[in-house]
């Protein structure tokens, strides 16, 4: 098997641009990147009772993912086990047993075969059912709401996979009492873009916000971007980090200094809700992150394809469609302790901000399909690329896990991204891909040559 992972560079600095159009590339990435590492299958919100479905993608795979009778969550590739049709083909729903649109063959929500038409007159009575039923994801686990599938068994737990990024997800989805949710319908969007130019782009690009979305900056009126002035990227953005070293997944953090609320167009209730609570949160959470980072925008990355920014108040998944393709879906997200009012209001400045055609979004998608589309002549493929802003400026910090650099225009996480990409495609197996305990400073601090 051809070794891709020369081309990113030993610091994570430089990408040769082959990594975003290869299909031979992209292959491998399917195997050794989706096909190993955990992936956010649905949020336990969006099935909650019995029989609820949601079908969505691990890589290029259809799954369905079903509560089950004893309210566990299962998952099952979303192919009838005869002919190989597309069992479900509803998006979510309820279901008492899916029945496959070709020949009939029905199956439980459990995957187990139940019933094939003609049985007794067609097969003689000779088919063994129990061989024959829907084909189960490897591994499936929860993270207090987040639901993720991995098709490895040797794959670390979930709980190991996350690790330190535990404790940043935790002030999003452990705030509060009651937990977070999904709100609203799937935002689909077809992407003519690589799926790894959109991870890095929300995982560590503060560079292009000034920039990219001065014309949307200007068009939402409220925003304050304290000292972020449009059209002059300043790298001092008040109290921001670039978080990373938390084995590919990664944090941009305004930490108290821009909420994302400030977005909103009216955010007076909003800010209300979150003084009301904060003690809350400082309760359940320290200090640190009670104060400082619930209520400010963080832009939270679990690799390789899972995003979710508080503040802004949306999660992602990229579904890879190929080297040159993904589906993006989107949805708002809040927690369950908000008034309905604030909900309502979350949901409308997501769609007008990073919805189907949002503000911000129509100006990534351009630029994202643009640079993928550089990337594919014969001789543009053999350039690099580069994310060395900031380089060797990093270091641990007393009480935040990672390995961190000051402010968020930095290139600093995407260099973490691009090498843990570069980890997965150079290990056969699990067994040969490092996994840093960073539980503790000192293995920040061993770390720090990547920054
Ligand atoms: Fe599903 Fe034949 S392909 S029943
Ligand atoms: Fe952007």
């Amino acid at each position: 098997m051809t070794d891709y992972a020369g081309l990113v560079s030993a610091a994570g600095a430089m990408q040769r641009r082959q990594m975003y159009a290869d299909p031979a590339v992209y292959e491998q990435e399917l195997e050794r990147i989706f096909g190993r590492c955990w992936l956010f299958l649905v949020h336990e919100s969006q099935i909650p009772q019995p029989g609820d479905f949601f079908r969505t993608f691990m890589g290029e795979d259809d799954v369905l993912v079903v509560r089950q009778k004893d309210r566990s969550i299962k998952a099952f590739l979303n192919t009838c086990t005869h002919r190989g049709n597309r069992l479900c083909r509803a998006d979510r729903g309820n279901a008492k047993a899916f029945a496959c649109n070709y020949h009939g063959w029905a199956f439980g929500t459990d995957g187990a075969l139940v019933n094939v038409p003609l049985e007794k007159d067609a097969y003689f009575s000779e088919i063994d059912k129990s061989r024959f039923g829907l084909v189960e994801v490897d591994q499936v686990a929860s993270y207090k709401g987040l639901v993720f599938g991995c098709f490895d068994r040797n794959a670390p737990s979930l709980a190991d996979y996350l690790g330190d990024m535990k404790w940043y997800l935790d002030v999003w989805l452990d705030a509060q009492p009651g937990g977070s949710a999904l709100i609203g319908e799937t935002q689909k969007v077809e992407l003519m873009t690589n799926w790894k130019l959109p991870v890095e782009n929300v995982c560590g690009d503060g560079y292009h916000l000034g920039w990219a979305h001065a014309g949307a900056m200007k068009a939402v009126q409220s925003m304050d971007f304290s000292g972020f002035t449009v059209g002059n990227a300043s790298v001092e953005l008040e109290g921001g980090l670039s978080i990373a070293g938390l084995n590919g997944h990664s944090v941009l953090a305004t930490v108290d200094g821009v909420s994302g609320y400030s977005f909103y167009p009216d955010n007076a209730g909003i800010l209300r809700y979150l003084e009301q609570n904060r003690p809350t949160a400082i309760e359940r959470l320290g200090r640190l992150r009670g104060e400082k980072l619930w209520g400010s925008q963080l832009n939270l990355t679990v690799f390789p394809n899972l995003q979710f920014l508080p503040g802004l108040n949306w999660l992602r998944v990229y579904h890879p469609k190929g080297p040159g393709r993904i589906e993006q879906w989107t949805w708002a997200m809040v927690e369950n302790a908000m008034p309905a009012d604030i909900k309502q209001r979350i949901l409308d400045n997501q769609l007008l901000t990073f919805g189907p055609a949002g503000l911000f979004d129509n100006d990534d998608g351009d630029n994202l399909a643009a640079c993928t589309e550089q990337s594919r002549g014969w001789r543009t493929r053999q350039l690099d690329v580069h994310t060395n802003m900031a380089q060797g400026r990093s270091g641990a910090r007393p009480g935040l896990p990672g390995d961190i650099a000051v402010g968020v225009v930095s290139e600093h996480n995407q260099r973490y991204f691009y090498r843990r990409w570069q980890e997965h495609m150079a290990a056969a197996d699990w067994r040969a891909v490092p996994q840093y305990n960073l539980n503790s400073l000192q293995d920040a601090k061993d770390l720090a040559h990547v920054g």
